[in-house]
C-alpha cells in the first residue's frame, strides 16, 4: 500500500460483528470471561482495547514500523521511552527541543539519576563528543520546535547504530506524511498525536511506533505497567483523523510556504524560520528527507521587541492565539511566554528562542485569508 491509502486501510479490517466500517468504540474496562483465562484477546482496558489496538495499527502502518502503542498525552509516550533508562544512563537529546520535553527530562528524569546532554545536532558529528559508555538513547526532534532545525536522520542513525544506541525521533511537526524516520534508521517514533495526527484539535494523545519485538515488548510492558493509556473514544477520533492526513498535510505545506514567504518579503520582518527556503541552514537535509516543508513557520520582528510581538499576535483574527498546533485552524504562539516559558531565558536565547519570536501553525483555510490577517496584523 502507499501512504495516502495506508492512512485509511493500513491495518484496519471490518469489525466482526456487523462489518462495521470504523471500529466500534469499545466503551469497555473489561471482558467476560468463559474461565479464568478464557477470553477473546482482552482481559482489561489498561492493558488492550479494541478500539486503541485499531489505533495502535494505523499508527504502526503511517510510521513504515511494525509495532504501535497509543497514550494518554505525547507527554506520556516520551516517559514510556524514558522508563526503558536506568540510573546512571545519558541521553543525547538536540538543543531545540519541546519545552515540555526540557522539563520532563531536566525535572522528573534527570533527579532519577538520569544524565542529559542538549546538543545543537545540524552537524550530527557534535554528537560524537558527547558520547560514552553510559549513552544509551539519542533523542532528536526535526524540524525542531520553534527554530525549524533540520536534523540528518540517517547520519544520527549512523552514530547511534555504530555505538548500539537507541535512536528515538519525535516526528510530531512532519508526520510521517513528510518524513518516515524508521526507515532512515531511527529505532522509535514518538508523536504528539495531539497535533496533526488527530489534525482537530480536539484530543491529547501520544504515540510509539517501533520495528524491533523486544523493544516492542518493553515498551508494551511499561505502557501497561505504568498505565498512561488513552481511552476508545479518544483512539475512536485519532483514527479518524489519520484518515484524512495526507490531504490536510498537503494543504498544511502549500498553506505554509505562502505565508513563509509573505513574511519573509515584509520590511518588519527581520528572520522566518522554514526549512523550504534555499537558505535555510540545513535546506538540502530537509529536501531529501522530508517531502515538503510543512506547515510550521516561525519569525521574528525587526528590532526584537517584546511589545510589537505582543501587538502582533493580539491583532489578529483568523490566526487563534492559543497553545499547540497542527489542528485544521491557523493558530499563533508566543514560545517565550507560552510553550517554552518552562526553559530558562538564557538558555532559551542561546537556541533562537527570543522575545519576539512568534509561531505559527499554518492551517487549512483560504491562503487568501490567512495572508491578509498577518498584512492587518503586521501593518
Ligand atoms: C514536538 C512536540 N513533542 C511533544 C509534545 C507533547 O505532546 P502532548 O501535548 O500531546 O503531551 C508536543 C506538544 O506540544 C510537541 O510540540
Amino acid at each position: 500500500m502507499k501512504f495516502n491509502t495506508k492512512t485509511i486501510h493500513g491495518n484496519q479490517e471490518h469489525d466482526k460483528a456487523y462489518g462495521s466500517v470504523m471500529p466500534p468504540i469499545y466503551q469497555t474496562t473489561t471482558y467476560a470471561q468463559t474461565t479464568p483465562g478464557g477470553h477473546k484477546g482482552y482481559e482489561y482496558s489498561r492493558s488492550g482495547n479494541p478500539t486503541r489496538t485499531a489505533l495502535e495499527n494505523s499508527f504502526a502502518s503511517i510510521e513504515n514500523g511494525t509495532y504501535g502503542l497509543a497514550f494518554g498525552s505525547g507527554m506520556a509516550a516520551i516517559d514510556a521511552v524514558m522508563k526503558l533508562l536506568k540510573p546512571g544512563d545519558e541521553v543525547i537529546s538536540t538543543n531545540d527541543l519541546y519545552g515540555g520535553s526540557y522539563r520532563l527530562f531536566t525535572k522528573i528524569f534527570q533527579d532519577f539519576g538520569v544524565k542529559f546532554h542538549f546538543v545543537g545536532m545540524e552537524n550530527p558529528a557534535h554528537i560524537e563528543s558527547y558520547l560514552n559508555k553510559s549513552t544509551k538513547l539519542i533523542w532528536v526532534e526535526t524540524p525542531s520546535n520553534p527554530m525549524m532545525n533540520i536534523i540528518d536522520i540517517k547520519a544520527v542513525s549512523v552514530i547511534a547504530k555504530k555505538h548500539n544506541i537507541l535512536f528515538a525521533v519525535d516526528n510530531t511537526f512532519a508526520t510521517p506524511y513528510l518524513q518516515q524516520p524508521l526507515d532512515l534508521g531511527a529505532d522509535i517514533v514518538m508523536h504528539s498525536a495531539t497535533k496533526y495526527l488527530g489534525g482537530h484539535s480536539d484530543v491529547v494523545m501520544g504515540g510509539l511506533v517501533v520495528k524491533a519485538k523486544d523493544l516492542a515488548d518493553k515498551l508494551y510492558f511499561i505502557q501497561n505497567a505504568s498505565g498512561a493509556v488513552c481511552g476508545p473514544q479518544d483512539s475512536f477520533l485519532v483514527l479518524r483523523g489519520i484518515k484524512t492526513l495526507h490531504i490536510r498535510m498537503q494543504r498544511h505545506c502549500e498553506n505554509g510556504k505562502a505565508v513563509a514567504e509573505y513574511l519573509n518579503q515584509h520590511p518588519k520582518i527581520e528572520k522566518v524560520y522554514w526549512p523550504g527556503f534555499e537558505n535555510h541552514p540545513n535546506h538540502d537535509i530537509a529536501k531529501s528527507q522530508m517531502k515538503d516543508f510543512g506547515g510550521m513557520v516561525s519569525f521574528t520582528t525587526k528590532g526584537n521587541n517584546y511589545e510589537e510581538a505582543i501587538s502582533i499576535i493580539e491583532k489578529l483574527k483568523i490566526f487563534t492565539l492559543a497553545e499547540s498546533l497542527g489542528g485544521v485552524e491557523s493558530l499563533a504562539g508566543h514560545p517565550a511566554s507560552m510553550t517554552h516559558a518552562s526553559i530558562p531565558k538564557d538558555e532559551r536565547e542561546k537556541t533562537g528562542v527570543v522575545d519576539s519570536l512568534i509561531r505559527l501553525s499554518v492551517g487549512i483555510e483560504d491562503e487568501e485569508d490567512l495572508i491578509a490577517d498577518l498584512k492587518q496584523a503586521i501593518g
